[in-house]
């Protein structure tokens, strides 16, 4: 795809309600679940972004029958557990790390032979850390040096239940241990020390799999403990997709840093381990009120609305990372604006994202003229108390990275002088309409 540079350029308050599009991780797992229920599953809301697109068509690849109906709604019908068919081609992911690694916790445990790849941000990512565990239920895997895609996987035909401690705390590992789990009789068992994003959790149970949730004692803690029971029988539901906090974060952000800004943002999933950043620019000084708590569709979601705020650094606590991994490329250009030194620990996930962000976020700011300091796992950054410099003079490189994109646009809006980014194609796979919905708040975004 050609690259698409853009520049965003000082921009006066933001006012308006954003419609966000569905939450990724959501997306992915109602797909998913649906192709491995009996029966129909109609989601609403589904994020129809590159990476959930893809999730799609492997899913159709595999035998389920999967229809788009209008915007945002979407019909599954599911194969049943272990129903899945062999596909007749390599399956190609995209830029999805979820969509890849919870696919080989399904393919893990079904008795055929598959291929997956991605584009070359996914094809650097360590899949290893799914195929290691993976390994333990039969499967076979072949991969690339250093566990990477193009990956061959040879499924289980008598799979074995999985128990498993995750060594990084990591949603995508432990999802797709329970979606292997879910062809093998008996209990597979996930354990995890810091508690990560539990939306798959909570989705299985929701289709009618049967599941323990435990708070266990180890020698040198606690730690939370996942045991599902294999082979049960997944019934298609209905799933409303709340909108995505990690897609919410970049407007919520812009909002704060552009003084008179006043921005609903309706509808946003708040999972507690997902809410860490709006924690956290509360800490800031944040002026983020949170109305009309309620639940939807098994997830806990509120409006949101924003006000341009005077912020200032704080310690973001390296325990809170899981929270909001996300986030953390926004965050920054929020510490940059704010009054004082923001101190970000805990951040070693960051490197295996779509970029390696701590390493591309670090450079973006020096080159916007920002002072940072980039740890091996850490990330301060001495605010400047009003508008950042801004004016690079070389493109911002986003390495396929959709969030280092929409935050250095943030960036830019917020900044004295332009910010300039060398591709914002990259934004597709997660927020399709973010440059018009920003346009409509008032953000100046455009061409280079
Ligand atoms: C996700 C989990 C996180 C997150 C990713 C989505 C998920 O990755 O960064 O964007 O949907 O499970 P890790 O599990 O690798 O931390």
């Amino acid at each position: 795809m050609t690259a698409h540079p853009m520049t965003a350029r000082p921009t006066d308050a933001l006012t308006g309600t954003v419609r966000l599009p569905g939450d990724k991780s959501i997306s992915h797992r109602a797909l998913m679940l649906g192709a491995l229920a009996c029966g129909e599953t109609t989601v609403d809301g589904l994020l129809e972004g590159e990476d959930v697109l893809c999730t799609a068509a492997a899913m159709r690849a595999l035998g389920a029958e999967i229809e788009r109906d209008e915007a945002g709604r979407w019909h599954v019908w599911g194969r049943g557990i272990g129903g899945l068919s062999e596909p007749a081609d390599v399956i190609d992911m995209g830029n999805s790390g979820t969509g890849a690694r919870l696919l080989l916790g399904i393919l893990a445990s079904h008795p055929l032979t598959a291929v997956l790849t991605g584009d070359a941000s996914l094809r650097s990512r360590p899949m290893a850390r799914v195929t290691d565990p993976l390994s333990a239920c039969g499967a076979r895997f072949i991969a690339r040096e250093g566990g990477r895609l193009p990956v061959t996987v040879m499924g289980s035909r008598d799979p074995l239940p999985l128990d498993y401690e995750l060594p990084v705390p990591s949603a995508q590992v432990k999802s797709a241990v329970l979606l292997a789990g879910l062809n093998a009789p008996g209990e597979t068992r996930v354990v995890e020390r810091e508690a990560t994003r539990d939306h798959s959790e909570r989705m299985l149970a929701y289709f009618g799999a049967s599941l323990r949730l435990n708070e266990i004692a180890l020698e040198d803690g606690t730690a939370r403990e996942i045991v599902l029971t294999g082979q049960p029988e997944l019934t298609g539901r209905p799933v409303e997709v709340p909108a995505d906090p990690s897609s919410a974060a970049f407007p919520l952000v812009a909002a704060l840093l552009l003084p008179g800004s006043e921005v609903r943002l309706p509808g946003v999933g708040m999972n507690p381990q997902r809410n860490g950043l709006v924690t956290t620019l509360q800490e800031m000084g944040g002026d983020i009120v949170i109305e009309n708590a309620r639940e939807v569709g098994g997830e806990p979601v509120a409006d949101l609305l924003v006000r341009g705020s005077a912020l200032h650094g704080v310690t973001v606590p390296a325990e809170r990372a899981p929270s909001m991994i996300d986030e953390y490329p926004v965050l920054a250009m929020a510490a940059a604006a704010a009054e004082g030194r923001t101190v970000m620990e805990g951040l070693a996930e960051l490197r295996v994202k779509e970029s390696d962000r701590l390493a591309a976020v670090a450079r973006g700011l020096a080159l916007c003229g920002l002072a940072v300091e980039e740890g091996p796992d850490s990330l301060v950054v001495d605010g400047v108390r009003g508008r950042p410099p801004g004016g690079n003079n070389q493109p911002i490189e986003t390495e396929l990275d959709h969030r280092i994109a929409m935050s250095f646009l943030v960036l830019g809006m917020a900044s004295e002088r332009p910010v300039q980014i060398d591709d914002a194609t990259p934004i597709a796979t997660s927020f399709p309409d973010f440059t018009a919905l920003m346009q409509g708040l008032g953000a100046q975004l455009g061409d280079v």
